[in-house]
């Protein structure tokens, strides 16, 4: 489905002269790089479970195994994905406006590999894994090079590595329901969405919280909402324009339009 170019123009004449952007995506401005979104029918293996469902601490508490192979088979994904022209296209922004905030739920790190400079995480960053038992303060960050070995290493089934201090298990340092979201990072994001003269959401379904609602507290405080989805979100009826399509395919149009 091709967006008219007369929406595209519309969206970037609300961007054109601005000084404060936020940028809000999810999982799906990362789908044209090949990670499938959460609410993507899953693959395979993992056909079976609900991702929803493995992001828990409960899940990790019950099946660490399950939960763990879960997020390394993401991880294996990203470690063969690059950015696409959405992110590109996000960080070209930079140099058209003066201040360009993305906040993303995403845990990819695809923003700042694409050369975005200001990126909040709202919810982790799954290169990284830190010790459950959080031995030596609040996150305590280990490199999987250090990890001790899961005591099946080699099995199909894998169990999660140990910690090298204590011995605990590694987890991703991904944000799970339930759990808080990383120190400040939900402050920032407030304070941002409420400064923003713009707000462009892009590839998100808009149910998830505290995510779902920033788009409502720009928009409290003035700001103007662009959607980018390629099918109606939470988020698309309350926008000033929406821009029905792909990511990759708009952004970079809207960009050429500003
Ligand atoms: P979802 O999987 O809920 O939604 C992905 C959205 O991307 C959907 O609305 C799709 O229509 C849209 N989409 C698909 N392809 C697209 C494309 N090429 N361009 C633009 N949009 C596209 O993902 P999120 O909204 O990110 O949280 O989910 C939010 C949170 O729920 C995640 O961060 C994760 C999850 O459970 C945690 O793990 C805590």
């Amino acid at each position: 489905m091709t967006v008219e170019q007369a929406w595209i123009d519309r969206a970037a004449g609300l961007l054109r002269g601005i000084k404060r952007l936020a940028v809000l995506t999810g999982a799906g401005i990362s789908k044209e790089s090949g990670i499938p979104t959460f609410r993507d029918a899953m693959e395979g293996m993992w056909a079976r479970y609900n991702p929803q469902e493995l992001a828990t601490p409960g899940a990790f508490e019950r099946s660490p195994k399950r939960v763990w192979n879960w997020y390394a088979h993401r991880r294996e994904m990203l470690a063969e994905a690059a950015p696409n022209p959405s992110h590109y296209a996000l960080a070209e922004m930079e140099a058209h406006i003066p201040e360009v905030v993305v906040i993303t739920q995403n845990v990819d790190g695809l923003h700042r590999a694409a050369g975005s400079t200001d990126v909040i995480e709202l919810h982790g960053n799954l290169s990284r894994v830190k010790c459950l038992d959080h031995c030596r303060g609040n996150p305590t960050h280990i490199a999987l090079e250090d990890a001790l070995p899961p005591e099946n290493a080699g099995e199909e089934d894998e169990t999660p590595p140990r910690c090298p201090h204590c011995g605990a298990y590694l987890r991703p340092d991904v944000v799970w329901f339930g759990e808080m979201l990383p120190p400040g990072a939900l402050e920032r994001a407030a304070q941002v969405s409420r400064a923003a003269e713009v707000m462009l959401v892009v590839g998100t379904s808009g149910v998830v919280q505290p995510a779902a609602s920033m788009p409502l507290w720009a928009a409290r405080a003035g700001a103007r909402l662009i959607d980018v989805n390629p099918n109606p979100d939470a988020i698309s009826g309350s926008a000033d324009v929406f821009l029905q399509g792909q990511a990759g395919k708009v952004l970079p149009r809207v960009v050429a339009a500003l």
